[in-house]
This record gives C-alpha cells, sequence and structure tokens, in this order.
C-alpha cells in the first residue's frame, strides 16, 4: 500500500449564530413549513450573525480542528479552503487564516471554487503538497450564503445556509481513491466575485436529476479507483442538498441507510461546508472511530461531482 491516502485527525465546525425556520420564509415568501420539509427535508438552516462572516466562521472551524490536532505548525504543508462566497475576490480566504492561525509563511495557502464538490476538490488538491517532513494540511469548505440570496425567490432562498467545517489531515498508509467530474452548465449561477457577487439563480429539477445520476456514477468510480467495496466503507458522508437526492441514492444503490449521514434538516444547503460540517458534527458525537473508512461525495454547480475515500485517526508520532 502506497504512502499516499489521507487520514483525518480531527475536525471542527462553526455554524451561523442566527437560527432560521422554515416558519421565517413563510412570513416574506409564499411558502410553508410543509413544502419545505417535504421537498427538501430543511427545518431550519444557520446565518451569519452581526459580524461573521466566510473568513469568520472559516476561522472558528479551523482554530477549533487544529487545537485538536495538536501538532506541531512548521509540519503543516499547506492551509486550502472551498469556497463560492469568498469574502474577497483577494486575497483568498486561505491566506486570512494562514494569518491569523499564525502558520509558517513557507505553505501554500489557497482558495478552491467547485461549489459544492469544493471540499472534495480541496482534499485532492492538498495531498500534492503533503512531504513526509510536513505530512499536514488543513482544509476547510466555508460558506455565507445567506449573502447570495435573492429573499424574494422562493425557489432558492429556503435551501441554504451559512457554516463552515475544518480537517486536519496528514499523508498515510491507507488506500486512496477519488474521481472528479464536470459537465459545464450555468443551471446554478451566481455572477461576480468577492462583495460584488449577484444572487444565486438555480433550476433545481436540472440539478436534481444530474445529482441522482452523477452521484452514484461518481460513488463508484471512487471506490474503483480506492480498490474498496462499499461494503468496506464505515461512513458515507455526501454533500446535504436534498433529502431526497439522499433517498434516491440510498435506493438505487441499496446503500446502508445507517451509513449514510444527515443533517439537512438543522444545516440546510451549505455548499462546499456541508461534508467538513457533517464531519465535524459526527466526531463531536462519537460516531468515528480511528482506523474507520468515509466515502465523502460531493456534487452541485458547475456542474461538477467527485468523490473521495479517507480514513479517520491520527498516529501516535502526531503529538510528538
Ligand atoms: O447544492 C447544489 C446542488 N443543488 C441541488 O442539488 C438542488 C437540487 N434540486 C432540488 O433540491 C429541488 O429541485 C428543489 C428543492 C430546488 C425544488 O424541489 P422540486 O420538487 O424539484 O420542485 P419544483 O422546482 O419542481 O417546483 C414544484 C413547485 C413549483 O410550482 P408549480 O410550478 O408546480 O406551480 C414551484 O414554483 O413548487 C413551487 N415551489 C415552491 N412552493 C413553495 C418552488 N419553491 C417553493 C417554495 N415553497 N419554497
Amino acid at each position: 500500500m502506497g504512502n499516499d491516502g489521507l487520514s483525518i485527525l480531527s475536525s471542527g465546525y462553526a455554524a451561523g449564530s442566527r437560527v432560521v425556520t422554515n416558519e421565517d420564509f413563510a412570513r416574506i415568501v409564499d411558502t410553508s413549513d410543509e413544502w419545505i420539509r417535504s421537498r427538501t427535508g430543511i427545518v431550519t438552516r444557520h446565518f451569519g450573525g452581526e459580524g461573521e462572516s466566510t473568513t469568520t466562521l472559516a476561522l472558528s472551524a479551523a482554530r477549533s480542528a487544529l487545537e485538536k490536532a495538536g501538532i506541531s505548525k512548521e509540519k503543516i504543508a499547506a492551509i486550502i479552503c472551498a469556497t463560492m462566497s469568498a469574502d474577497h475576490a483577494t486575497p483568498s480566504t486561505a491566506c486570512l487564516l494562514q494569518r491569523e492561525l499564525s502558520l509558517p509563511e513557507n505553505i501554500a495557502a489557497i482558495d478552491v471554487n467547485a461549489a459544492c464538490s469544493g471540499f472534495v476538490a480541496a482534499l485532492l488538491a492538498c495531498r500534492s503538497f503533503l512531504t513526509d517532513e510536513r505530512p499536514y494540511a488543513i482544509v476547510i469548505g466555508a460558506e455565507q450564503l445567506s449573502r447570495l440570496l435573492d429573499f424574494t425567490d422562493r425557489t432558492t432562498c429556503v435551501l441554504f445556509g451559512d457554516g463552515a467545517g475544518a480537517v486536519v489531515v496528514r499523508k498515510a498508509e491507507v488506500p486512496f481513491g477519488s474521481c472528479l467530474f464536470a459537465k459545464g452548465g450555468t443551471e446554478i449561477l451566481a455572477e461576480g466575485a468577492g462583495p460584488e457577487v449577484s444572487h444565486i439563480r438555480m433550476d433545481g429539477w436540472a440539478v436534481f436529476r444530474f445529482a441522482v445520476e452523477a452521484l452514484p456514477a461518481a460513488m463508484k468510480e471512487t471506490l474503483k479507483n480506492a480498490g474498496l467495496s462499499v461494503h468496506e466503507i464505515d461512513h458515507i458522508v455526501c454533500h446535504q442538498a436534498n433529502e431526497r437526492i439522499l433517498e434516491h441514492v440510498i435506493k438505487k444503490e441499496q446503500l446502508e441507510d445507517r451509513k449514510v449521514y444527515r443533517n439537512i434538516d438543522h444545516f440546510g444547503n451549505t455548499s462546499a461546508a456541508s461534508i467538513p460540517m457533517a464531519i465535524g458534527e459526527m466526531e463531536e458525537r462519537g460516531l468515528l472511530k480511528t482506523g474507520e473508512s468515509l466515502l465523502l461525495m460531493g456534487f452541485g454547480a458547475g456542474l461538477t461531482a467527485g468523490g473521495v475515500v479517507v480514513f479517520y485517526g491520527g498516529h501516535d508520532e502526531d503529538t510528538q
């Protein structure tokens, strides 16, 4: 087995401080708790409060993951942030975090934008920086999507939330497999960048159809590349866009329901942040055990899809 897989040492997450209910939306657009719950699985989502932004949420998640990891900062090779809602076109979120976390300057600090597949893409990107001397990276998914919402458009504004998740990973002797797909399309569109970004527009049905095809295809390709069967996977963590998409894939692929983590009910769709927020929550709830395998699956705007197999748990030398 090559020394080119990834282990997650620790994680952290932060949700926007303002909880917004379906009833809150029913007061501003023609919708209902019943419609949102039954069509998406969402009950509440978090929006950033006063002073919160993509950067502050990312910082909070990354700081928490880093503190738990207990590693020497000198051994970190990269900090990579996946986001489609960066506060600035430049500097990148990752550069701002490098400073705030007092990380070394000989480090790769970059943002990745692959929308809801962003966290998977960022994990793949980090591998190219890891060496035996500096085997660690901090990989983050962070979004303040409330900034991109049109609160008169009921077809989009009820779906999204704000939050961030982060993991500290190390290069490890564990199986590795991944894939990334792209099919250029504007079914989900937000123009501009940084503070000038426009509202999100989405052809929800077209994306739904894409997701239920692309997700199983990316899952199979990732497992094939890892040389693993789905039975050897302990946890499946998919991007949280719609409960119905997950139910569809579970049924179609005959997945073990208990392996598929869901938290869309309380966080909504947080794009690149949804997978690492789920990992953070799973770790907090004691659901992750050393040596367990995770299949992480993203899909969304671009249109993009992708997957990666990672393992959970540190090594004795990590804290030396
Ligand atoms: O994270 C990025 C990836 N994104 C996704 O994966 C999103 C994938 N798509 C979806 O999750 C679903 O397509 C949506 C949740 C966005 C929409 O659900 P749907 O079951 O596909 O509904 P629809 O778009 O087919 O609309 C059905 C009806 C329409 O009314 P008419 O034309 O039948 O009269 C919509 O106008 O539901 C209406 N509608 C709403 N009604 C109440 C749309 N949004 C709402 C709403 N409240 N919020």
